[in-house]
């Protein structure tokens, strides 16, 4: 009786929680998505802490930025004289179509045409700030809880794709059997066959800190 209690009780209390966790965990999974999709932008900007100007400006902390104001970068006239901020929405404004939102700016970039690319950049611009996601999320993006160390964003951009993270973070398990389970990912569930030097990051990650 006492179990059957505390069981419900348990239940209860691991759904409210897993709830709050899938909201943080789309927020997250968008993000993850931003960051591969910003390759194309990373010719003309960087987006780490402390890194310079490029042909673009750094967009590091830029989400809720005065448009045109990170020190030490030339902007164009248009972008000076450009009154507003960098909201989440006028980044997806301008992202659609650079050169409508502000006529005569210098971003050589004709846009990102599937709203649903434009929405994972903005969500991964979010999460370039000192304490994390700006809006949304109230805690700072932490790649589904996985313990940080080299390999982490590899398994979570590749992994949570799927299923959840919580799935790889209750195993623990030894290279070998990790390196079955890929395997297995691959031949059995659909899962695309990772260039080598990933899947080794991965499996080095997963052994070390997921290990059995
Ligand atoms: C060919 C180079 C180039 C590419 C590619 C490019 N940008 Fe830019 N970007 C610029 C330049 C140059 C500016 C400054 C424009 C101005 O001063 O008129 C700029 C400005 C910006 C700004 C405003 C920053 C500020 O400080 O006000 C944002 C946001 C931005 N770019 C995002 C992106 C994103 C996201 C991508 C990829 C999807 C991208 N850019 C691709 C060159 C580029
Ligand atoms: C293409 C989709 C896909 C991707 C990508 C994927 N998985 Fe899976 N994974 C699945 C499916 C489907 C299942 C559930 C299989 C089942 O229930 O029998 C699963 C189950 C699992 C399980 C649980 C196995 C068990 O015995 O319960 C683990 C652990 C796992 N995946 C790890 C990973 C890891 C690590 C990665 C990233 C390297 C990954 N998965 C990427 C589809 C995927």
């Amino acid at each position: 009786m006492i179990r059957r209690i505390s069981t419900a009780l348990l239940l209860s209390l691991l759904s409210g929680f897993i709830g709050l966790q899938s909201a943080a965990a789309d927020q997250a999974n968008l993000a993850a998505k931003g960051k591969q999709l910003v390759l194309v932008c990373s010719g003309c900007h960087n987006f780490a802490k402390g890194e310079p100007h490029k042909i673009g400006p750094t967009l590091w902390n830029v989400v809720n930025r005065q448009v045109g104001s990170s020190a030490g970068f030339e902007y164009s006239d248009a972008f000076k004289q450009f009154e507003g901020s960098w909201t989440p929405d006028n980044l997806k404004h301008y992202l659609a179509s650079p050169a409508t939102f502000i006529p005569n700016n210098h971003m050589a970039f004709s846009g990102i045409s599937a709203e649903a690319d434009r929405n994972a950049v903005v969500a991964y611009l979010q999460t370039l700030t000192a304490d994390g996601p700006t809006v949304g999320a109230s805690s700072s993006f932490d790649y589904g809880g996985l313990t940080e160390g080299a390999g982490r964003e590899d398994v979570y951009s590749v992994c949570s794709r799927c299923h959840s993270i919580m799935l790889v973070k209750q195993q623990g398990m030894s290279r070998s059997r990790w390196t079955d389970m890929l395997v297995w990912m691959v031949e059995e569930q659909g899962m695309d066959e990772l260039p080598a030097d990933q899947h080794e990051r991965i499996v080095d990650y997963l052994a070390k800190y997921y290990g059995g």
